[in-house]
């Protein structure tokens, strides 16, 4: 490291930054035959009247009867039960669910599902303390705060999380991702009082997920892991979580896809999900938005199709990020970024997931919307290599 001493822009991906914030603060509970305790701990973190927010695929499984008879032992109420969100959601389902909320008389949000049931009860549990709309709430530490905006930030109703996919990591996460139809871009949404106050892990949870979600969604922790070690917003205390989650998911995702009854691979995918994901992100990120927003392409299977690129792109923008890939490599016994790049996308295929665009539905005319889309996308700012213009067409076209 002594050329990251000399250099002081090497700080930039070495030594000790300039400047960094770190906070995770939401109890996680891990483990077996937890789903019937979820009332016994949610009221620890205040739930009286709790709201569940779910998808129709997770209700038709029973998991949310089995989460609501926890709830009930527990002597909590369910206020109401809002199971209309779709796989991709959007303003107009985060205001629906907030209404129905209060008018369920609700003091407490539970998302029993993925990404986009945990994004969806976020923000509308934002908009049901705070009133407003989901549109209003897009940006970055601008929720309201004591003392004229200066102070701490306003608490929201409490909020706990049962994910039922291993990927997203919202459980918990200050961010959010919610689409907006019109406009065809994705909100991003991140503040501290959106971490949840609760997350329980359990692996009955993810035992009828489907082995092609659980490789999409095993892919975007896997994401999560990388772009947060490689990013410009890198810090230790993320740098010691990435690691870790990415040697869980070398020993657990293909283990998982093949064998979905591994009970102890699906509860370990749930766990490095949860230490995977930061929102320090970077160029995977970028692409993969506008790649759903535009074309639909499910958030996971975009990240694993892009991954290998911005990999190999990366890896070109300087030695001390060379060096971070390295780092990732030396965890499944690879030499470099080039053998990452390509030991990933042998994951993917593996995996039975699309390798390429072209597959899920991006015609090559889409190109120029995707290439505005990502370079309006904020985590284009957080990647360690700035990419032009003609990169993103350069790799949304290798990608093709
Ligand atoms: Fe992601």
């Amino acid at each position: 490291m002594e050329a990251a001493a000399a250099d002081p822009n090497a700080r930039q991906m070495a030594g000790f930054k300039d400047f960094f914030q770190y906070a995770s603060p939401t109890r996680v509970i891990a483990g077996r035959d937890l789903l019937g305790s979820t009332g016994f701990e949610f009221q620890k973190e205040g739930a009286h009247r709790l709201f569940v927010v779910t998808d129709q695929v997770i209700r038709g499984t029973g998991l949310v009867e089995r989460v609501e008879a926890g709830v009930i032992d527990g002597g909590l109420e369910v206020a109401g039960i809002f199971d209309d969100v779709p796989p991709d959601s959007s303003t107009e389902v985060v205001d629906r669910c907030a209404e129905a909320a209060k008018e369920a008389g609700a003091d407490s949000f539970l998302a029993v599902g993925g990404g986009s049931v945990m994004d969806t009860a976020k923000v509308a549990d934002a908009v049901f303390t705070h009133g407003g709309t989901a549109r209003e709430q897009e940006g970055f530490f601008l929720m309201p705060r004591q003392d004229d905006g200066m102070g701490r930030p306003l608490d929201i109703a409490p909020l706990a999380c049962i994910p039922t996919t291993a990927g997203t990591g919202s459980e918990v996460s200050m961010a959010a991702v919610i689409k907006e139809p019109e406009e065809k871009v994705k909100l991003e949404i991140a503040d501290f009082p959106l971490f949840p106050c609760l997350a329980i892990l359990d692996p009955e949870s993810t035992r009828t997920l489907p082995p092609q979600v659980a490789a999409a969604t095993g892919m975007d922790a896997m994401t999560h892991a990388v772009e947060g070690y490689v990013s410009v917003d890198w810090n230790p205390h993320q740098d010691a979580r990435s690691l870790q989650a990415l040697r869980m998911i070398r020993d657990n995702l293909e283990r998982v896809v093949e064998t979905p009854e591994d009970e102890d691979a699906r509860g370990n995918m749930l766990v490095a999900a949860s230490i995977a994901i930061t929102i320090a992100l970077g160029s995977v990120h970028a692409m993969s938005h506008p790649a759903g927003a535009q074309f639909g392409v499910p958030h996971g299977m975009a990240n694993a199709i892009h991954l290998p690129h911005v990999i190999r792109f990366n890896a070109q923008g300087g030695a001390d990020i060379e060096h971070r890939y390295r780092d990732i490599a030396d965890i499944f016994d690879l030499d470099g970024a080039d053998a990452l790049a390509d030991h990933v996308a042998g994951m993917v295929q593996r995996m039975g997931l699309p390798t390429r665009l072209s597959q899920v539905g991006v015609p090559e005319e889409g190109i120029p919307a995707l290439v505005e889309g990502a370079m309006g996308d904020g985590t284009t700012l957080l990647n360690p290599r700035e990419p032009s213009e003609e990169d993103y067409a350069d790799l949304y076209k290798r990608a093709l």
